[in-house]
Parts: structure tokens; C-alpha cells; sequence
């Protein structure tokens, strides 16, 4: 039994989860990832290369993750929260308040460009993301 929940750990930390304060192990998601909007997809698709453990190695989960309150009021990320697709929220149909954020392609270019504009780090140009 101990053991079991020993190989467990070890396993967890071989694969490089992260752990909570409370001991959680926090599920990290994908090293890799290719992003397509499926609710408000444009006529022609156009998937976005993403290399997430990348990302996660320099970066807060908080940068890019966060949820929503009763009310669709944004709720910063907190450790071990369940992470939700980010479609799910920002979609025409779920009541997304802010108009430049109700697409999977207008939240995403908000973060991802945002981010690398304002760090002068990574892709800003088309083809930078969408290979
Ligand atoms: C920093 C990365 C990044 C850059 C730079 C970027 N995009 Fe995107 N783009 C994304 C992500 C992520 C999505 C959401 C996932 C998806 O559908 O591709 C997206 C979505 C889109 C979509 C919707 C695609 C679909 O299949 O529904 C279009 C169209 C688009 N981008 C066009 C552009 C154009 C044009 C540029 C250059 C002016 C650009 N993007 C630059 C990351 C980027
Ligand atoms: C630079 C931005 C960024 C950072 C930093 C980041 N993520 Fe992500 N993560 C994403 C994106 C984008 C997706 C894909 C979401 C989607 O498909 O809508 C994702 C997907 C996930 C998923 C899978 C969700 C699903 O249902 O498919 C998990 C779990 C996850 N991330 C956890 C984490 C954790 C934990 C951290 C911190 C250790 C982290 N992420 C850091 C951007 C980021
Ligand atoms: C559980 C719902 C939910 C999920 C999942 C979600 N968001 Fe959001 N997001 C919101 C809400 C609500 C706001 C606030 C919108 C407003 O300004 O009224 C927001 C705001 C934003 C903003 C505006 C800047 C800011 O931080 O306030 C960006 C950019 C953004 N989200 C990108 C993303 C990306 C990228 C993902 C996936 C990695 C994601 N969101 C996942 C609900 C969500
Ligand atoms: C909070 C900041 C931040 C956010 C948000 C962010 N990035 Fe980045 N990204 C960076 C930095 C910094 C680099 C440069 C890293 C390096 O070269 O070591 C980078 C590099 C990249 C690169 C080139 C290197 C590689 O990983 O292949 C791509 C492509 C990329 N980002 C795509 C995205 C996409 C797509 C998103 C949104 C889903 C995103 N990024 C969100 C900070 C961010």
C-alpha cells in the first residue's frame, strides 16, 4: 500500500508534475499542444503551434490561466485549480461581457501577442505561431 503510494510520487516526479502546497499533484496539461478554435473557427482553419512546457518553464500558470465567478467576473489562477479550455469561456455563446475577448482567436492574440509584444520575446508575426 505504502509503496504503491510511493511509485506513485516517484512516477508523478518523473514525468515532472508539480505538487500544491496541500500535496495535490497539479495536473501541468500537454508538453505540447497545436490550438484550433472549434466554436467560432474561421472559414479556413488555422492551428497555432504552442510549445506549453516551454512556456511553463519561465512563466506563471497564472499568465495565461485564470477562471470565472458566478457572476463571469475573471478569478485569478490559484495553485491546483481545475484549468478549463480557454473556449470554453471565451466563445460568442457563453456570454463573454467583453466583445474583443468572445473567440478562442481574440483571446489567444490578446495573451500570446500581448505577452511576447510587451516582453519583446517571441513571435508577434503570423507565421511566428501559425506555421
Ligand atoms: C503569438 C502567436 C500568434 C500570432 C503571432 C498570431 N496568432 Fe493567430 N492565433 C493564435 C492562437 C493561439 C489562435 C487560437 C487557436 C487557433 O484557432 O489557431 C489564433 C487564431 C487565429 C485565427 C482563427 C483560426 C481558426 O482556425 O479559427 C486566425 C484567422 C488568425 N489567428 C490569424 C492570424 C493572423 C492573420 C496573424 C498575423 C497578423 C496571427 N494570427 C498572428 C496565435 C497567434
Ligand atoms: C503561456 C501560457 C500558459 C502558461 C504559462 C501555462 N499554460 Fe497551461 N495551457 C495554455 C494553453 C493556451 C492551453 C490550451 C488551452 C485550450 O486548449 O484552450 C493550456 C492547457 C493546459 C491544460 C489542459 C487543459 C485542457 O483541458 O485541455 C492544463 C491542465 C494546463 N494548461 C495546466 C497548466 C499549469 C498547471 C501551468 C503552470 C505550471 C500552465 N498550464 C501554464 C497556456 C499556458
Ligand atoms: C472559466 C472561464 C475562462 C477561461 C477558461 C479562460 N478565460 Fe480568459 N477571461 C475570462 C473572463 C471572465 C475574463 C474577463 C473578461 C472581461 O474583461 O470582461 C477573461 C479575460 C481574459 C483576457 C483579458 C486580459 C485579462 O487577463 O483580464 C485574456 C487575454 C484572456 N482572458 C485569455 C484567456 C486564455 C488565453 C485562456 C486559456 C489559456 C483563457 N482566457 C481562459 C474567462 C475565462
Ligand atoms: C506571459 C508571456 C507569454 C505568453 C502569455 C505567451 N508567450 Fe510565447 N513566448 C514567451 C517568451 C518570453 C518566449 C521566448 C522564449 C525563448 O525564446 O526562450 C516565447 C516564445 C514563443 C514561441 C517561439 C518559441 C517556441 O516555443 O517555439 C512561440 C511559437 C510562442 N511563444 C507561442 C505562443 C502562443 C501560441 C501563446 C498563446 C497561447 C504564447 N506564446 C503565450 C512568452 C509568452
Amino acid at each position: 500500500m505504502k509503496k504503491t503510494v510511493i511509485y506513485a510520487a516517484a512516477i508523478a516526479l518523473a514525468l515532472g508534475m508539480g505538487f500544491t502546497a496541500n500535496g495535490i499533484a497539479a495536473d501541468k496539461g500537454p508538453a505540447e499542444l497545436t490550438l484550433q478554435a472549434t466554436v467560432d473557427a474561421a472559414a479556413k482553419a488555422k492551428p497555432a503551434t504552442f510549445n506549453h512546457a516551454k512556456h511553463q518553464e519561465k512563466l506563471a500558470c497564472g499568465d495565461c490561466h485564470h477562471s470565472k465567478d458566478a457572476a463571469g467576473k475573471k478569478v485569478p489562477y490559484v495553485d491546483g485549480q481545475k484549468v478549463q479550455k480557454c473556449e470554453t469561456c471565451h466563445n460568442k455563446a457563453a456570454g463573454m461581457t467583453n466583445e474583443k475577448l468572445a473567440t478562442f482567436k481574440d483571446a489567444a492574440h490578446a495573451n500570446c501577442k500581448g505577452c511576447h509584444t510587451e516582453k519583446n520575446a517571441g513571435p508577434t508575426k503570423c507565421d511566428g505561431c501559425h506555421k
